[in-house]
């Protein structure tokens, strides 16, 4: 069976109209995407509004983790939806099951759950958090990370785009380099388990900067938008210890790393990191908007009421997926399937890239991988101009993929974690027809 199908240039007719008539209304300022309208989406398999049928890599933006429009997380919206929209601050139903439901799977040492309904709003409640509980007001993050585009989200962040020009920042936030294993002119990746060579920058970065009052540490555990850059193993943990020993809190943001995305429930959980926050988003809920703060007992304690609130987190309808999400993740085996099928996917990457001059490294867990464009691979000069072609090429041949990266050069590699031995198959065969397109 084929699952891609393309026909015709894109975009095509439906979509070209339907791509006018959005960028005349609603201000054109997002990224860069695959050119086409999308009308319906069914586990692994877009449909455009031409008829046009595709292979997903993108997952929306690491969201779909149970696939498009699980019928399970459809009945579940349409049950709440009839019964109830909206309340404020109080409990339903459906936010009982879904606290419970949450808390039943997160480490044992966290003690609640605080629901929201963005990443970025998730990361100002841990900051928060951070700062209240320590009576501290001094953050550190890293270069190249990704919290989200609030103030404080994109203050913490260490990437151009959600900052520049909207100076300045909040104050107190110390940005240290994240490692990374391609580009690790420092060496920084090169002496674990200790990183002796790391954390002697730390200190000096520290002692440098800080005026004295270090709440605590912000830290994804791979960076995402910065360009799926995967620490040395062991570096997490020695972070951890290294802010625990100074008295700062540890907060993971796991919005996007989550639920089986890299071949683990949750990415702390292939070091035993103990985070005493962390940040949850995009699979909690698939695609419906919901997003939470997790932490200890402990640090939660430092809040009293009214301190945290949301106009529409805990929504009962938000609220109805989140159990039904976790039921389907167990019973369909998605973080089995992750971590078997990123395996799989991997290697054919890794060969593939053999046969390119343009794939500098592959790189990833699960079924996140990162494909790093160079315009050579001695040099490793970042090669931003293939992504826009490779992304129109992959489309062209019924492969969506996204992009992201500090240099702009990377592709990412994220399917719904319900891929198929056959489409990833198929869709690896679609992504080295466009890799054979490419021209500097
Ligand atoms: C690691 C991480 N944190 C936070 C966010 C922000 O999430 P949202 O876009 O839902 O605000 C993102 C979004 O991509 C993310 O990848």
């Amino acid at each position: 069976m084929t699952y891609a199908k393309v026909t015709g240039k894109l975009p095509g007719p439906r979509s070209r109209q339907l791509l006018e008539e959005w960028h005349r209304c609603e201000a054109d300022v997002t990224g860069y995407q695959a050119q086409i309208v999308w009308d319906k989406a069914e586990g692994c398999i877009v449909t455009d509004v031409d008829g046009n049928t595709y292979i997903d890599w993108t997952s929306g933006v690491l969201v779909t983790n149970v696939g498009h429009s699980h019928p399970r997380m459809i009945r579940a919206v349409q049950e709440s939806v009839t019964r109830l929209i909206n309340n404020y601050e109080s409990p339903t139903p459906y936010r009982v099951e879904a606290a419970k439901a949450l808390m039943a799977v997160m480490p044992r040492h966290f003690g609640k759950c605080f629901f929201l309904s963005t990443g970025a709003e998730a990361t100002e409640a841990a900051l928060r958090l951070m700062k209240r509980k320590t009576g501290r007001y001094e953050i550190l993050s890293f270069e190249g990370a990704f919290h989200g585009r609030t103030m404080g989200s994109a203050s913490v962040g260490g990437l151009a785009g959600p900052k520049k020009g909207y100076g300045p920042a909040v104050p107190g936030i110390l940005r240290a380099a994240y490692p990374n294993p391609y580009r690790d002119e420092m060496g920084f990746c090169s002496d674990g388990p200790g990183f002796r060579k790391y954390f002697r920058y730390l200190e000096d970065l520290v002692n440098a900067n800080s005026t004295g009052s270090l709440a605590g540490v912000i830290v994804e555990p791979y960076q995402g938008a910065g360009g799926f850059i995967f620490p040395p193993a062991g570096w997490l943990k020695r972070l951890e210890e290294w802010a625990h020993a100074r008295g700062m809190l540890f907060t993971l943001d796991e919005v996007q790393s989550l639920y089986g995305r890299t071949g683990r429930m949750f990415a702390m959980d292939h070091e035993s990191l103990q985070p005493d926050v962390v940040t949850l988003g995009k699979a909690i809920g698939c695609g419906i908007p919901v997003s939470a703060v997790v932490a200890t007992d402990e640090v939660f304690s430092c809040l009293s009421k009214g301190e945290l609130s949301s106009t529409l987190g805990g929504n009962p309808v938000s609220s109805s997926v989140v159990p039904v999400i976790l039921e389907i993740m167990k019973e369909e085996q998605l973080v089995e399937n992750s971590a078997a099928m990123g395996a799989y996917m991997k290697k054919r990457l890794v060969e593939i890239a053999a046969r390119s001059p343009y794939l500098g490294d592959v790189r990833g867990m699960g079924l996140v991988m990162g494909l790093e464009f160079v315009k050579d691979k001695a040099t490793k000069e970042p090669a931003k101009e293939l992504i826009k072609p490779f992304i129109d090429a992959c489309a062209c041949h019924g492969l969506l993929v996204g992009s992201v990266g500090m240099y702009g050069n990377v592709i990412r590699v994220a399917p719904p974690l319900v891929i198929t031995r056959e489409i990833a198959d198929e869709s690896l065969a679609c992504m080295e027809k466009a890799l054979a397109t490419l021209h500097l």
